[in-house]
């Protein structure tokens, strides 16, 4: 079927793209759109057209899909130089969303109304790439460099509001009907006699790209699809307008090629598959309106905001009256934080202020649709609160625990009814970062996971199923490349240099960096209680005992690995050299950044592999989401599984075997690791034969 159709009436030609989900041009649609602008063009009872999108939103960009193949003519370059060109005028009727390649088109257009919450943006920076269907050339000259700059760069879409102001747009609509809006639009053109308005007949942009430049530079270290859309733009201000756009091919093409933008591509589809699990397909959630959260501390007050955020009735349990007061003032906090981010209006901060109870006595649960406990990470305390729970909660509520490291099955054996329990492992902050791991048990409903997934997209998270094992998906892996870490540290390596090397691979933060954060009271109390069970061959790293003995607790006491009395970033501390120096025993070596990037990622893709092959994660993107969103990897490197891919899976085993000659009690190769390099596989490849095991 083609998904571009035309009517014409009263000399009004409307042309309708329909390509769900979300009208992606993809090759039928750029095909549809050329024919129809050609049929337009010729049809001598229309004199002006509308372009519409049928849906929820106008054009979601090109089709991201067909990236990385031979691009089928005709090109978007070509169609919408075809809309532009034309000798009769043709108007964009925008509504819900104008992205990427649909921005381009409607840029291309001669006039553009909008309506009320449409979002309008340039994100092909965000999947490494450039707007390459003219939109560095045609936004600065509607909107001037300034704003264009920000809006290719920042990635970030504005307002229809905002839209017009700049000059984006030409009208903005009541929002009722955009087909309706437009088509009175285009009567009052063609009475006012308007003619086609081509974008590339506008003075080519003025200013200082130079600035823009740096700024890039510094934001985005690493990354070239920021500082080459700059150089398209940069390209406009002294070609002529074809010059330009030739050029912005130009880029582009060259952009689609590098491993970035494939790393970014693949997160994007990865973020969106590990939404739809397969075991829940079809199974109908619980309803849920009313949440109680157990806990007020660091997580429960993070988790209860989240909740109030997505309009959810809030029931918090404390120990004591004290501490309920404290977990109201974070959640204040948090909230009057969300205002001034401009993510909530002032009215709704009040509502949700209203929706939110913080009470001493769990009695209070009895209505609750769902709890979370997020109370101290103690089986003991866990089992207590969750056999009162039991006693409690109504038939039917889904019963949670934010646990980081503890076995979900024992914690869901403390109640009758094990069926109801599952895990929700939030992030810190809770309210702001997107990760859940939905931790599935033995005894876990299918009607339970899928309400945990539901709960997820209403707080705008990422649920990734997780199975049970001590640390879950990411946890568990993170302890593997932290004591990866920790081992070059005690054979010589500077924890800053550690840091250093990782930050330069991408890293947001250097492993100690995030000790300083998380505190290393938390490290030190994990190390205490897996003792008893640890191998004695097992490598403990004495200086961080050293520098929780020294009472160096990281950012919370002002010195950890760094001291934070100069500034909040901290600095490196010579005091800690020594203290490091003197925890080592043995002989020392140097760690070129080089080594230090390859052990920390071996550990980590290594022990990833066990996750997957256990089943813990569901496949080896879920792993690439976890550490996406939740552990600061560099987001154009597509998440650990899909980096070693690229970096070869014979070459890990390599560099395992290698580090294996001085500690094999370390590092043993993961079986599934062994195998897919037998076989010549990838975990690209084991990510699409589990879907279809799961299809
Ligand atoms: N191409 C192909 N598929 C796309 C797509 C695109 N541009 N955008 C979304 N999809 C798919 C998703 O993969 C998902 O598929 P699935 O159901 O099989 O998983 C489905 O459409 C729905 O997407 P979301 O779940 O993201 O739907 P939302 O309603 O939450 O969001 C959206 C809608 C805001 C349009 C969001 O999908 C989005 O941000 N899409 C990407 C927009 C974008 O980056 N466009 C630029 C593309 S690059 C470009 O245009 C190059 C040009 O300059 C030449
Ligand atoms: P926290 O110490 O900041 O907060 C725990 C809160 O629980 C305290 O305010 C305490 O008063 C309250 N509490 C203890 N027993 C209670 C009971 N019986 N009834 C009601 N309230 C009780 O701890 P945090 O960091 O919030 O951690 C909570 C849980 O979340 C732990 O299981 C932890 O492992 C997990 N978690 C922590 C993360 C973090 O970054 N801090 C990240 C993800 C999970």
């Amino acid at each position: 079927m083609n998904p571009v159709t035309t009517r014409v009436s009263d000399g009004i030609a409307v042309i309708t793209i329909d390509n769900p989900p979300v009208n992606a041009l993809g090759h039928a649609v750029r095909q549809g759109l050329a024919r129809a602008v050609a049929d337009f063009a010729g049809d001598e009872t229309a004199r002006i057209a509308v372009l519409c999108g049928a849906g929820r939103l106008f054009l979601g960009g090109a089709d991201i899909s067909e990236f990385g193949k031979p691009l089928a003519d005709p090109s978007l370059p070509a169609v919408i130089d075809a809309i532009e060109t034309c000798a009769k005028p043709i108007i964009a009727a925008i509504h819900g969303a104008a992205l990427g390649g649909g921005l381009e088109v409607a840029l291309g257009c001669h006039y553009r109304i909008a309506m009320p919450g449409t979002k309008l943006g340039l994100p092909e920076t965000t999947l490494g790439i450039l707007p390459g269907a003219g939109g560095t050339q045609r936004t600065p000259r509607l909107v001037g460099l300034d704003i264009a700059a920000d809006m290719i760069v920042g990635a970030k879409p504005i307002s229809a509001a905002d839209a017009l102001s700049a000059g984006l747009i030409d009208r903005l609509g009541q929002g009722t009907d955009p087909e309706a809006e437009a088509v009175d639009y285009a009567r009052t053109l063609l009475s006012d006699g308007a003619a086609p308005r081509p974008t590339r007949d506008m003075p080519a942009p003025k200013g200082d790209i130079a600035t823009h430049r740096a700024k890039a530079e510094a934001k985005y270290p690493g990354q070239i699809a920021q500082v080459t859309a700059l150089d398209a733009i940069a390209a406009g201000m002294t070609m002529s307008f074809d010059d330009g756009i030739a050029e912005e091919r130009r880029l582009f093409q060259t952009l689609m090629q590098t491993p970035q933008r494939a790393g970014l591509i693949h997160a994007f589809f990865a973020e969106r598959a590990v939404a739809k699990l397969p075991e829940i397909a079809g199974v109908e959630p619980r309803h849920i309106s009313r949440i109680g959260v157990i806990g007020g501390g660091t997580m429960g007050a993070g988790i209860a905001t989240s909740a109030l955020l997505a309009g959810l009735i809030v029931t918090l349990i404390e120990r004591d009256a004290t501490s309920a007061d404290a977990a109201r003032a974070t959640i204040t906090r948090n909230l009057d934080g969300a205002v001034k981010r401009g993510k909530l209006d002032g009215a709704r901060r009040d509502t949700a202020l209203e929706s939110l109870a913080t009470v001493t006595d769990i009695d209070a649960l009895s209505d609750a649709d769902i709890v979370v406990e997020a109370v101290f990470e103690s089986m003991d305390v866990k089992r207590e609160v969750f056999a009162r729970l039991d006693a409690v909660a109504k038939p039917g509520a889904v019963l949670a625990t934010n646990t980081s490291y503890l076995d979900v099955n024992k914690i869901a054996q403390a109640t009758a009814r094990p069926s109801d329990v599952i895990g929700l492992h939030f992030f810190s902050p809770a309210h702001i970062m997107k990760l859940l791991e939905v931790v599935v048990a033995d005894a876990t409903a299918p009607d339970v996971t899928a309400t945990a997934f539901a709960l997820a997209k209403r707080l705008g998270k990422t649920p990734v199923r997780a199975g049970v094992c001590d640390g879950f998906i990411g946890n568990r892996i993170l302890s593997q490349y932290r004591a990866a870490a920790d081992h070059m540290v005690l054979d010589g390596a500077s924890p800053y240099d550690v840091d250093r090397a990782l930050r330069d691979f991408g890293f947001a933060m250097g492993p100690y960096q995030v000790s300083d954060l998380a505190g290393l009271d938390i490290g030190f109390a994990t190390r205490e209680r897996k003792a008893a069970t640890a191998h004695p061959r097992d490598r403990r790293p004495t200086f961080a005992d050293a520098l929780y003995h020294a009472g160096r607790l990281g950012q919370k006491t002002g010195s950890g690995y760094y001291d934070y009395s100069e500034s909040r970033q901290g600095m490196p501390d010579p005091a800690v050299d020594a203290i490091v120096a003197s925890a080592r025993s043995g002989t020392t070596r140097d760690f070129t950044d080089e080594e230090i990037v390859r052990r920390y990622m071996a550990a980590m893709v290594n022990e990833a592999a066990r996750v997957v092959d256990e089943g813990i994660a569901l496949r080896p993107l879920d792993v690439d989401v976890v550490f996406l969103q939740g552990y600061g990897f560099p987001r154009y490197r597509g998440g650990p599984m899909h980096w070693a891919d690229a970096y070869g899976l014979d070459r890990i085993l390599a560099d395992i075997a290698e580090f294996a000659r001085t500690d094999d009690h370390f590092w043993q190769p993961a079986p599934l690791l062994t195998r897919l390099v037998e076989e010549g596989r990838s975990f690209a490849d084991l990510n699409k034969t589990r879907r279809e095991d799961h299809a």
